[in-house]
């Protein structure tokens, strides 16, 4: 059976995750070019950085559609203005981030530790909602410390969906340790629960319910489905970004010819020569790409030379030509 791919979370079926550092502007334009269904996360972005920061902190491409804005903030009112100036700028979904465990944040009362003031979220979803026409969601966990029972999800799903009109959540199906573990650890140690997030979507089916934490294949990402409204995928995405090659029409149902690797290499050099042109940094682009030939031969050539060539001043689209050429032509499937 073809999915439906007219509702309006259509695209929630599959998301790359959000990624400080990582899914920047240029990484989702890289992905774009190998997935064009696939919802697109930014970056968490402040409200503070936005309302008071230096700089354009909602410049995105426009080829990146669909894509998400992901917030972070627990202020309702700087979330309502940040949300407002999105839908402005086009975002197609502002994510409330109730996930991340890092001091950094809990510092500014957001993110996990917000899943301990279900209350408050509830103000900030319907504060955005107020404003925005545009879906607003929120990404948690399934819980923090040791509030981690199923009742403690459950209340605050009902909470934030019953109070601030939340219609869907993503759920990265392991809880945080707000303090001991590191960020890093926390994506790594509490261990994956996916029975949660599916009985989660069987006692509120009326909300759009994904997983995410863990999943590494569109097999699995398949299986989820069977449960759940969508999946985020996250660092398997970054680090062996050619699985998105094939999920417009293994979890789309489109068929559209599949890219080879080359060809969206070839595919980013405009990208990349107007980037240059506008001041930007080549390495600051080709770092997201470095994982495309992963499992390959001419892998390591490729990254390394990349690596060794992209930072240095001047360099443009022949470094990336030239370690294209690294990779034997009759492998490049
Ligand atoms: C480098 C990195 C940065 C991350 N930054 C964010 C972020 O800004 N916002 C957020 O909600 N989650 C963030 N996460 C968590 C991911 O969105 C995701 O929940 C987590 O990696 C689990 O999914 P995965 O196993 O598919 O990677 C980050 C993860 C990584 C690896």
């Amino acid at each position: 059976m073809k999915p439906d791919n007219t509702s309006k979370y259509a695209a929630n079926r599959f998301s790359i995750a959000p990624m400080l550092d990582w899914t920047d502007r240029h990484c989702r334009y890289f992905h774009r070019l190998l997935t064009n269904e696939t919802l697109l996360y930014t970056e968490m972005v402040t409200t503070g950085a936005i309302i008071h920061g230096k700089g354009d902190f909602l410049a995105y491409n426009q080829e990146e559609h669909p894509v998400a804005l992901q917030l972070g903030g627990s202020n309702p009112q700087d979330l309502a203005t940040c949300a407002k100036l999105a839908a402005e700028r086009g975002y197609d979904e502002i994510n409330l981030n109730v996930g991340c465990p890092s001091d950094r944040v809990q510092n500014g009362r957001f993110g996990a530790c917000l899943m301990g003031e279900p209350q408050l979220v509830a103000d900030c979803v319907a504060a955005m909602r107020d404003v925005v026409d545009i879906p607003v969601t929120v990404k948690t966990r399934i819980g923090i410390d040791d509030q981690d029972s199923y009742e403690f999800l459950t209340d605050f799903v009902s909470i934030v969906s019953e109070k601030g009109g939340c219609e869907q959540f993503t759920i990265h199906a392991r809880k945080a340790w707000l303090s001991g573990l590191s960020p890093k650890e926390n994506r790594e140690i509490p261990p994956l629960d996916y029975p949660r997030a599916y009985q989660l979507k069987k006692d509120f089916s009326h909300l759009v319910i994904a997983v995410n934490g863990g999943v590494k294949t569109l097999q699995e990402t398949k299986e989820h489905l069977q449960h759940l409204d969508g999946v985020m995928v996250g660092r398997e995405a970054y680090q062996n970004p050619y699985i998105l090659a094939e999920v417009d029409q293994q979890i789309f149902g489109l068929d559209t010819p599949i890219k080879k690797r080359s060809q969206v290499v070839e595919e980013m050099y405009p990208y990349i020569e107007q980037q240059l042109s506008k001041g930007a940094y080549l390495g600051h682009i080709t770092r997201h790409m470095l994982g495309l030939f992963q499992n390959m031969p001419g892998a390591r050539q490729w990254r390394r030379y990349i690596s060794e060539n992209a930072h240095k001043p001047g360099s443009g689209i022949e470094v990336v030509e030239a370690a294209l050429a690294k990779i034997p032509k009759e492998l490049d499937v």
